[in-house]
């Protein structure tokens, strides 16, 4: 008997952390059970998948009933590229505008779960073999405005990233301890109340430099009291910043426009003065060309996020004009498993790094940690705070735990 052949699939309608509707499925197989829900983005790339047809969760549930479960039943979930295949085909759109990205992503990595959980075995485990025995580094939103919150700084996100940590409880509790401090530090700045943006980020209404400052010297603080080196990054989630007509980009708080050749070296000029690590979206979605003149000579991660939306082509061309030495990996940009893993695969292949990513709008779903593991990503990027970033980082102090007694430690940075 087969134990990995598809019984049943259902779908329902869930809250998401923004208080909207999204997709969660279930895959029953006949020894396994999988499920997953899909996140959804705020500041989504203008290249990623359609996340729900025309918005509308109900309709991607009557697809998932009358058009894809019929095809899936009976299938093997082990066969996960033939799964992803009639994804495609059902949808037949090329951009899963007709079923919904976010309906194929949470089918198809609740298809991984369910034939997992078919042996046994955890995702990670199921997916990674062997190979999957290194847990990534969290990457945490501490401060940010952006698309995520209101009357917040111009750029999304302010991180970071605990290099030092020797393992996950370590990193997690540094990165958390930042986040509590930082927010003494911002009341002191901001004469307004103090609140959180969509992924649990305190919103100031402040200048980005000004953030970098607070974050800065917190985490130095507590890499005093505890000795774990920490560095800083960004999301600057640059397509939002672009005005396309007037070609510059535009910082609110600052009452700043910036040229594209003003942005690469206002950006280099903000990675030599904050010794930053990271730095996401520095340059709008369309501009391969600024990424490489800033990616060149960076001593820093240059990340794609909206530039690459996990897609394969995207990041072939990336990899030919050198844009990035990074790109952020979100399965619902390209809703399929198997196109998320050939997105890491290539990346890793071509020495760019994969940073695996939540979206602003999460549920407490955990199956980002453990692709993170299972692909070997040195980087989660996933919050710090909230019940739904936090959801993930636990996963990884469970996971750590499993791997602890097989040769378990924290991933290799550059
Ligand atoms: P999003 O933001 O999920 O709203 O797109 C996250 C990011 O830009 O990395
Ligand atoms: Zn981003």
């Amino acid at each position: 008997m087969n134990p990995t052949i598809i019984e049943d699939i259902k779908a329902r309608k869930v809250l998401d952390s923004r208080g909207n509707w999204t997709i969660e499925v279930d895959v029953i197989t006949r020894l396994g059970f999988g499920r997953c829900a899909a996140p959804s983005g705020a500041s989504t790339g203008k290249y990623e998948v359609v996340s729900l047809p025309e918005n509308n969760v109900d309709k991607a549930l009557v697809e998932v009933e009358e058009s894809i479960t019929p095809e899936m039943v009976g299938m093997d979930a082990e066969e996960q590229e033939v799964i992803d295949s009639i994804l495609k085909e059902v949808d037949g759109t090329g951009n899963f505008a007709s079923i919904g990205g976010n309906t194929a992503v949470a089918l198809s990595l609740a298809n991984a779960k369910a034939a997992a959980s078919s042996y046994g075995l955890s995702l990670y485990r199921y997916l990674g073999g062997n190979f999957a025995t290194e847990i990534p580094y969290p990457l945490g939103n501490v401060i940010g405005g952006g698309a995520h919150a209101v009357n917040a700084t111009d750029i999304q996100e302010f991180l970071t990233i605990p290099v030092g940590a020797k393992d996950a409880k370590e990193a997690l509790s540094v990165n958390s301890e930042i986040h509590k401090r930082a927010k003494n530090a911002l009341l002191k700045k901001t004469k307004y109340n103090l609140g959180k943006g969509d992924e649990g980020a305190w919103a100031p209404n402040i200048k980005d430099e000004e953030a970098l400052k607070v974050l800065s010297a917190v985490s130095k603080e507590v890499t005093g009291e505890t000795g774990v080196e920490v560095r800083l990054g960004m999301d600057v989630a640059a397509s939002e910043l672009w005005d396309s007509k007037a070609k510059r980009y535009v910082y609110k708080q600052e009452g700043k426009k910036r040229t594209v050749d003003e942005q690469v070296e206002y950006i280099s000029g903000l990675i030599e003065d904050y010794d930053l690590f990271y730095v996401e979206d520095p340059i709008q979605e369309e501009d391969y060309e600024a990424f490489a003149a800033l990616t060149k000579g960076a001593k820093c991660l240059i990340c794609g996020d909206d530039l690459y939306v996990t897609n394969v082509r995207r990041l072939q061309e990336g990899i030919r004009k050198k844009a990035t030495n990074a790109i952020l990996i979100k399965p619902n940009q390209c809703g399929t498993l198997t196109d998320t893993y050939r997105a890491v695969s290539l990346a890793k292949r071509s020495g760019i790094t994969p940073v695996l990513s939540h979206r602003s709008g999460e549920t407490v779903d955990e199956t980002i940690a453990h692709l993170a593991v299972a692909f070997g990503c040195p980087i989660i990027k996933t919050g710090v705070v909230g019940g739904e970033r936090i959801a993930k980082l636990n996963e990884l102090i469970r996971i750590s735990e499993e791997l602890s007694t097989q040769r378990g430690r924290m991933a290799a940075l550059q």
